[in-house]
């Protein structure tokens, strides 16, 4: 089921499609805090008063076109801006083909270069999300040279590719920050592991070695285990909150989300806004069956 949610997720024709209907938009306002800023400000605000940190996402990718990526920075140089404004978290999360990787790599990493100029302005952090793995190495590329040259970026490394211990040594020597999840794309064999067990040792040893000797890196994951497993080593280990974090998706978890903020934690919460949640929210679907059980009670409902 997981496989068909993804590969659904890179259908446009299934995305129009669900774009007309209007119930899927109640649907979606569990995972995507707004279709605009000025409604999403107001969801970080609330975020930020429970406690929890805060990173934002533009929604969007695989744009194809100069213009629709030039277009999708400057949304993000508002967003930048708007977070400044406003004192809320300057810290925001972004695709690189939505930054037109797929167009060009030198014309990406420009386009990237204007967002993390104007956020060295305020202070604020970027992180280069990771998408799927023809893409891993032109991401590790933009993020070290943007790194090498601006400092606050970080990338995101997945647990359920083979290369990422490799990866994840290297990134520890060049003081990068690493958020650490276990990857959301549909993966063949030869690169990623097949069983979801893998995928999570794989994690917990990646885990280990980004507390134990990694840049403040981010762990990003809604799995108990896993994160129980984290909050022993760093006790075990005298490993201070301020030199880790957890992150989850906005609208996963709220519960474990409180609790660990209110355990002392740094706890940020990734925050989706904007109209092209399809790929996104197909993603979000396809991580657990109990939300496609919830989608298929509403339809009914809606039915009847
Ligand atoms: P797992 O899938 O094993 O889930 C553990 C438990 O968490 C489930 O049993 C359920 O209780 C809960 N849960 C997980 N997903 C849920 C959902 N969608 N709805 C409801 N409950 C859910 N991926 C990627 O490839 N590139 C990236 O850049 C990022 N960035 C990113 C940022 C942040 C902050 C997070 C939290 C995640 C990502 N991801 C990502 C997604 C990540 O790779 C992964 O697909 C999801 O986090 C789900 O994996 P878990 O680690 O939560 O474990």
């Amino acid at each position: 089921m997981r496989a068909g949610f993804v590969w659904a997720s890179q259908r446009e024709s299934l995305e129009r499609l669900s774009q007309r209907l209007p119930l899927t938009r109640s649907l979606v306002r569990r995972f995507v805090a707004g279709q605009d800023l000025p409604s999403t400000l107001i969801a970080l605000e609330r975020l930020r008063v429970a406690g929890l940190a805060t990173t934002v996402d533009v929604l969007g990718e695989s744009v194809s076109t100069e213009a629709a990526a030039t277009a999708a920075a400057d949304r993000y140089l508002r967003v930048l801006d708007a977070l400044a404004e406003h004192g809320l978290d300057g810290n925001v999360s972004v695709k690189l083909t939505q930054m037109g990787l797929d167009i060009d790599a030198g014309f990406c990493r420009r386009n990237v270069a204007r967002i993390v100029e104007q956020a060295a302005t305020t202070g604020a952090f970027v992180r280069i999300d990771m998408e799927d793995h023809t893409r891993t190495d032109a991401t590790l590329d933009i993020a070290r040279d943007l790194h090498a040259q601006h400092g606050d970026v970080g990338v995101v490394i997945q647990s359920y590719l083979r290369r990422s211990a490799e990866d994840v040594e290297a990134l520890i020597a060049e003081r990068i920050r690493v958020r650490l999840c276990k990857g959301a794309y549909n993966e063949p064999a030869s690169v990623a592991f097949a069983t979801k067990a893998q995928s999570d040792e794989s994690y917990l040893r990646l885990m280990e070695r980004l507390l134990m000797a990694g840049e403040y890196p981010g762990l990003a994951t809604h799995d108990e285990r896993i994160i129980g497993a984290a909050r022993e080593l760093v006790a075990r280990e005298g490993i201070g909150n301020e030199r880790f974090e957890f992150q989850m998706l906005y609208g996963v978890r709220r519960d474990l989300q409180e609790a660990l903020a209110a355990a002392g934690h740094t706890m940020r919460v990734y925050v989706p806004f904007g109209a092209e949640w399809y790929p996104y929210f197909m993603r979000r679907l396809a991580e657990r069956p109990a939300n496609v059980l919830f989608v298929l009670k509403t339809l009914a409902r809606d039915r009847g």
